[in-house]
């Protein structure tokens, strides 16, 4: 079986040369794969906590279910099912924080993310620090290298999917490291530990 393809392109720059490109591009045998399992390839969005506050009661979930819809206004949708604590806290304060913890915190984040807040103080449990938040009522975890303030844009998929739209009110992050390492959720316990970053400039 040849498992590598060896090909040429050429790319048109704008002032008119051409530069050809060699690119050596394995070639995958490929089967069929169960299209409920395909998300495992499909998010490679960091886990993120989500925190969340409604009167007296404050959160934290895991979540690895959600996409960048937008960018200006800053838009990102999220599934946060209605069995969780968080779903009716969420849906009736109409705000969240989504904090972006790094690959050190990954066994809390488990953690985190398979037990309720309906049985546990998961911040006294895991002992996270919190602290206030500009814009909105749900604390920041201190513990997490990015928080993003976020209040409801949208709620008209929640109904039927609970699919809620959220505007990115408030950014925090740390200016330190530039990159840090995250994880990103395959699902039944599988991760993928974030790798170098690398820039790719297009050739248009
Ligand atoms: C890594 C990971 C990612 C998860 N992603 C999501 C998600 O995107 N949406 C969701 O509804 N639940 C997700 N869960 C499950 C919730 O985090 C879990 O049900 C949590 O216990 C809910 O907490 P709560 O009842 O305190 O709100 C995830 C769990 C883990 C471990």
């Amino acid at each position: 079986m040849k498992i590598y393809q060896r090909s040429k392109q050429e790319s048109q720059l704008k002032n008119g040369i051409k530069i050809a490109v060699n690119i050596i591009m394995k070639k995958y045998d490929k089967k069929d794969f169960p299209v409920t399992e395909a998300r495992r390839f499909l998010e490679p969005t960091p886990t993120v906590l989500v925190t969340s506050a409604y009167q007296d009661k404050k959160n934290v979930m895991a979540m690895g279910w959600y996409t960048i819809m937008e960018f200006v206004p800053s838009l990102i949708g999220c599934m946060i099912s209605s069995g969780n604590h968080s779903f009716e806290l969420i849906r009736k304060s109409k705000e969240c924080v989504i904090n972006i913890p790094t690959l050190e915190l990954a066994k809390t984040v488990v953690a985190i993310g398979n037990c309720s807040g309906s049985e546990v103080d998961k911040f006294e449990q895991f002992s996270l620090i919190s602290e206030t938040g500009k814009l909105v009522k749900a604390p920041l975890l201190v513990n997490c290298f990015a928080s993003f303030e976020c209040k409801l844009y949208d709620d008209k998929l929640v109904k039927d999917y609970n699919f809620f739209i959220f505007e990115i009110v408030k950014a925090h992050v740390a200016s330190s490291p530039k990159y840090p390492k995250t994880i990103q959720y395959r699902g039944d316990s599988h991760f993928v530990e974030s790798g170098r970053n690398i820039i790719i400039n297009s050739l248009k």
